[in-house]
């Protein structure tokens, strides 16, 4: 269901809980958008795509695409393909005339699409200015996008999954808000590394996660070492005690100690995102 039908749904229920005299009065709120048209000033729109590192062999996605500025931007300045996906017919014609003018129809396409129903998996980049809730109700299927996938949300954040990075811009022309302020936010889908992990000699590694932070417990013969770190993408960084650092690139099921000849570690059980412990409780190495 759209943002739009969805707000159609709940105007009728806005007019029935006003008072009966008013109701008399006030004419029936026209249905709106719930997430209006306001486009990115186009210095944001660069900030946003140099924070995701946007270059040449990306592929962006912007949900609620407006008039098209962002995929455009990204296609002209740093080389992209790029989709934008708008509900407002009228949005995407003009969107498709700009990347006409802009030369780069061979380079993005702009589809009348719900953002709710559009396949998001091939996208390298996804960007989005949109409302607190409508990213929270997306953040499940951007956690579930290949890792490494960046996600750059102008303003709104998601929620309990924090930032790797926040930007804050002066934009005096702002039409909305009175701080005239942008916050960009940018995260990195990790790879799924919560659970047992059974290496050489019968060495374990417990992972905890949640999103990209994690705590880890390495045991072997006996000797316990606790770490804590992070995953970007498909890198696992732990750091231990008296600095004691411990990096792996996450594959699969696998996960690969750095190093010329470093042992792979192999994964125990299922894994999920979903909740900080799922998966651990019933794996074991054998
Ligand atoms: C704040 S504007 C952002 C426009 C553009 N991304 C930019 O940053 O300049 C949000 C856009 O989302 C569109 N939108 C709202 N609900 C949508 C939905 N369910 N599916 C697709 N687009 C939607 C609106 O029509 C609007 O153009």
């Amino acid at each position: 269901m759209s943002l739009c039908q969805r707000w159609r749904l709940r105007a009728p229920f806005l007019f029935l809980a006003l008072p009966l005299w008013a109701a008399a009065q006030v004419p029936v709120p026209a249905p709106v958008e719930e997430v209006p048209f306001i486009t990115t000033p186009d210095h944001v729109t660069v900030a946003m795509l140099e924070l995701a590192g946007v270059g040449a062999q990306d592929h962006v996605i912007d949900l609620g695409s407006g008039d098209g500025r962002i995929v455009i931007t990204a296609a002209r300045r740093f080389g992209a393909t790029g989709l934008g996906v708008e509900i407002v017919p009228d949005l995407v014609a003009q969107s498709r005339d700009n990347a006409r003018r802009a030369g780069v129809t061979a380079r993005t396409r702009f589809e009348v699409q719900d953002l709710f129903t559009t396949d998001l998996t091939p996208a390298s980049v996804v960007t989005m200015y949109l409302l607190p809730e409508v990213n929270l109700a997306l953040r499940p299927r951007l956690l579930a996008l290949q890792p490494g996938t960046r996600i750059v949300s102008h303003d709104w954040d998601l929620g309990d999954w924090r930032p790797d990075r926040t930007l804050t811009l002066a934009v005096p022309e702002k039409a909305v808000g009175r701080e005239k302020l942008s916050r960009l936010h940018l995260w990195t889908v990790p790879a799924v590394v919560q659970g047992l992990w059974c290496g050489p000699g019968g060495a374990k590694l417990q992972v905890q996660q949640q999103y990209q932070v994690v705590s880890a417990v390495q045991t072997q013969g006996g000797l316990a070492r606790s770490y804590s770190g992070r995953v970007h993408g498909r890198t696992l960084e732990l750091l231990g005690e008296a600095g004691r650092r411990w990096q792996a690139t996450v594959a699969d099921d696998t996960l690969q100690e750095a190093g010329a000849g470093a042992p792979a570690w192999r994964r125990a059980g299922a894994s999920s995102l979903a909740g900080p412990g799922e998966g651990a409780a019933t794996a074991a190495c054998s």
